[in-house]
């Protein structure tokens, strides 16, 4: 879901192009003219409608005219590239005033495009070279001191927080209805609103919550982490956000019936015999009737609670529980069908398998036997997560090692995300690095600077890396 109506991303991203452009190609370059001719456009409607334009970078948010721009998944790898480019010169904000002409914002963008300066600070040596090509309607100015290094850590803060929350509720749930005093349906859909409201604002960051470890509590871990990327993908898909609350509420609780299958059935290596196969399989028509059991809904969710009853049963029918006449398998229950298989596939929830790499759990879902995920929300899933996930570990080939913070904004570049680097080739650790898009060529020889090499597991670095993410 592109944000059209979102104020500002239309210059931001016009900005960004023309960045890129003047950083691959010669100024005289077609790209380039087509991209300044963009960068005007934008430029001018705004400045027409406003008398004024003003861009401020604030941690990992980005304020156009003192409003926050809304970026969804796709426009905050971009941005958060943009911004790296910004950040490099010392700027923090920037403004134009409606004098500002076609060789203006040419001028400016080569200053911004090109390696800061070296020899004095770096928003100094930008504002000398502004100077010299006689720039005045588009001036530069330092990181409000308000902003600067609280907000990435914030928004993780804040991540967390919701994150942890939500293990609590699924926990409280699930157990209480099992000793028969439940939550009520009330706590259980604040955390559930609160899971879609960051998922909306700072996606990158939620995902990169997947990958924390810090709990045990294995049920509840899965169930927030299919919640937060059931609720990603149904955003992805463009789902409104009272829908996005339904499926995020069946996607929390939608294994919640496993509460009443003893548990050393469901923590049991090996094959299950008949009998503890029908049990486990039985989960969705628990799952189901326990829901029935919530107090305080004022209208029961029922289209969460098909999902529930439904997240099993695969679109081809073969699964359970099994069905006599011939339905369709709901759509919110064939997302969390894909985003549990993810989940199930890159954490140690059961003993008998080792997890793996979300690239390795990207491609299994990819190579699936037709019929047991939708094919159509598979794709769309994959587009979403890029091949190689957030939060993945990866060796570049220049020996560089990094964690990918969003797929590329290019869905096209499925295999090329933005890396940022965290260990130099020669081994040394940089905490956080520099944000690197995997898609820019070295513009001599034409190759891509960095391509992935293969992605690595965390715990062989002792490395967590949702720090990274944000
Ligand atoms: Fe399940
Ligand atoms: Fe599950």
């Amino acid at each position: 879901m592109k944000s059209p109506d979102s104020p500002g991303t239309g210059i931001l991203s016009a900005l960004y192009g023309a960045v890129r452009a003047l950083q691959l190609y010669p100024a005289e370059n077609e790209v380039v003219t087509r991209a300044l001719q963009e960068v005007r456009e934008q430029a001018d409607q705004i400045l027409d409608r406003e008398g004024g334009l003003s861009i401020w970078f604030a941690g990992n948010y980005i304020f156009v005219n003192d409003l926050q721009v809304r970026l969804d998944l796709h426009d905050y790898a971009a941005l958060a590239a943009f911004r790296e480019v910004f950040r490099g010169h010392g700027v923090g904000r920037m403004e134009a005033d409606p004098k500002a002409r076609a060789d203006d914002w040419q001028s400016f963008l080569m200053a911004i495009a090109a390696d800061p300066a070296p020899g004095q600070p770096p928003l100094e040596a930008l504002r000398t070279e502004l100077g010299s090509r006689s720039v005045s309607s588009i001036s530069v100015g330092p990181p409000s001191p308000l902003f600067e290094g609280s907000e990435g850590e914030e928004a993780v803060e804040a991540a967390r927080r919701t994150y942890s929350r939500s293990v609590k509720v699924a926990r409280d749930m699930m157990e209480g209805l099992v000793l028969g005093k439940a939550i009520g349906a009330r706590r259980a859909e604040r955390a559930v609103l609160s899971v879609v409201d960051r998922v909306l604002q700072e996606p990158a960051t939620m995902l990169g919550m997947l990958t924390l470890r810090d709990f045990d509590d294995h049920s509840y871990v899965h169930s927030v982490n299919v919640s937060i990327l059931s609720v990603a993908l149904g955003d992805y898909l463009g789902l409104n956000r009272e829908q996005l609350f339904e499926l995020g509420f069946a996607a929390l609780f939608h294994d919640i019936g496993k509460v009443l299958i003893p548990p050393a059935v469901l923590n049991k290596m090996g094959w299950l015999n008949d009998e503890e196969w029908r049990l486990v399989s039985q989960h969705p028509d628990f799952g189901l009737l326990m829901l029935f059991n919530v107090e305080g809904f004022e209208e029961l969710p029922y289209r969460g609670m098909l999902a529930v009853y439904e997240h099993h049963m695969k679109p081809d029918l073969s699964g359970y529980p099994r069905v006599i006449r011939r339905r369709r398998q709901g759509l919110f229950a064939r997302i969390i069908a894909i985003t549990e298989a993810y989940d199930a596939a890159i954490s140690n929830y059961s003993k008998q398998f080792l997890p793996c790499s979300p690239d390795e759990a990207v491609r299994q879902l990819r190579e699936a036997e037709t019929g047991a995920y939708d094919r159509v929300l598979t794709r769309a899933f994959v587009n979403m997560m890029g091949i190689f996930p957030v939060a993945t570990l990866v060796i570049l080939d220049t020996g560089e090692m990094g964690v990918v913070v969003a797929p590329n904004p290019n869905v096209k570049a499925l295999s090329r995300p933005l890396v940022r680097i965290i260990a130099t080739a020669e081994g040394e650790r940089v905490g956080d690095g520099p944000i690197r898009d995997l898609t820019e060529r070295d513009p001599d020889s034409g190759e891509y600077r960095r391509s992935i090499a293969r992605s690595t597991d965390p715990a062989r670095y002792g490395l967590n890396v949702a720090d990274h993410v944000a």
